[in-house]
C-alpha cells in the first residue's frame, strides 16, 4: 500500500498505454501471437493511476482485469491497436508504448477457413507498422516512453531503440530476468544516461518507473 502522504506524482496527466500481445489473423480461426501476459503493462497503468493519471490502456487480448481507474480499449490487431491509439491520443501528455506488437501480419486473411490439402503451405507476411515509433515521430509528439525486452546485449539494444524512435525514455530489461517471476530488474535509459534500478517485486519496479517518468516530464 502506497502511503497516505505519497505525493500523486502525475496527477493532471493523461497517459495511453498499450499493453499484451496483439493477434494477427490468418483466418477466421487462426492467427499469429506471442505470450506476452500484459503483466506488466496493467501493472505500470494500476501505478499510473494511483499516482494521479487518467489511464486508457489500449489492449491485445489478455486474461487479465482492468485496474481500478484505467479505462481499457479492446483492440486484437496492429492496425486495430494504432488506429485506437491515434483515437486516444488528442490531449495525451504520455504515451507509453509496453504492447509486445506483433512486428509482421499475414499479408492477407483467407475469409474462410483454410482446408489442409497435405501439400506445405506458405503464409506470406508483411510488416506492421511500428505504433511507437510513429507516436513519437508526431510533429507535437506526448511524452513516449518505450519498453525493450531483450535476450543479450541490453544496452546496445535498449538505447540503440531509444534513439531509432526518438525516445525521451526506455525501459530495458534481460528477458530471462523478468519472465514469469514475481520480481523483475529493469534499467531506464533517458538523455541523462543509463539508470539501473533495484530488482523488486513488480509492483515496486512500476512506481519506481512512475516516479522516474514524472521527473522529466515538463512541469504543469
Ligand atoms: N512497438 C510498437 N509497434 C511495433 C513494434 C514495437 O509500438 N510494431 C513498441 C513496443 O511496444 C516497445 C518498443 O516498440 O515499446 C520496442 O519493441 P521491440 O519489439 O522490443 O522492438 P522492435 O523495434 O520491434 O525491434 P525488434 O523486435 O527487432 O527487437
Ligand atoms: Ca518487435
Amino acid at each position: 500500500v502506497i502511503g497516505f502522504f505519497q505525493p500523486r506524482l502525475l496527477a493532471g496527466r493523461r497517459i495511453v498505454m498499450t499493453a499484451g500481445p496483439t493477434f494477427e489473423a490468418i483466418d477466421p480461426v487462426r492467427g499469429i501471437t506471442n505470450s506476452s501476459s500484459g503483466k506488466m503493462a496493467y501493472g505500470l497503468a494500476r501505478a499510473c493511476a494511483q499516482a494521479g493519471a487518467e489511464v486508457i490502456l489500449v489492449s491485445g487480448p489478455v486474461a487479465l482485469s482492468v485496474p481500478e481507474g484505467c479505462r481499457r480499449v479492446n483492440v486484437k490487431s496492429a492496425l486495430e491497436m494504432r488506429e485506437a491509439v491515434f483515437a486516444a491520443l488528442p490531449g495525451a501528455d504520455v504515451f507509453i508504448g509496453v504492447a509486445a506488437v506483433a512486428d509482421y501480419r499475414p499479408a492477407t486473411s483467407a475469409e474462410h477457413k483454410i482446408k489442409k490439402s497435405g501439400a506445405e503451405l506458405t503464409i506470406t507476411l508483411t510488416p506492421n507498422p511500428d505504433i511507437l515509433a510513429d507516436v513519437a515521430g508526431l510533429p507535437n509528439p506526448p511524452f513516449c516512453v518505450g519498453f525493450a525486452a531483450e535476450s543479450r546485449n541490453l544496452d546496445e539494444y535498449a538505447e540503440g531503440k531509444r534513439k531509432a524512435k526518438k525516445l525521451p525514455l526506455i525501459v530495458g530489461n534481460l528477458v530471462q530476468d523478468g519472465l514469469g517471476g514475481d520480481d523483475n530488474e529493469v534499467v531506464l535509459f533517458d538523455a541523462a544516461g543509463r539508470h539501473p534500478l533495484p530488482k523488486a517485486p513488480k509492483p515496486e519496479v512500476a512506481r519506481a518507473i512512475v516516479a522516474h517518468l514524472a521527473a522529466l516530464l515538463p512541469k504543469i
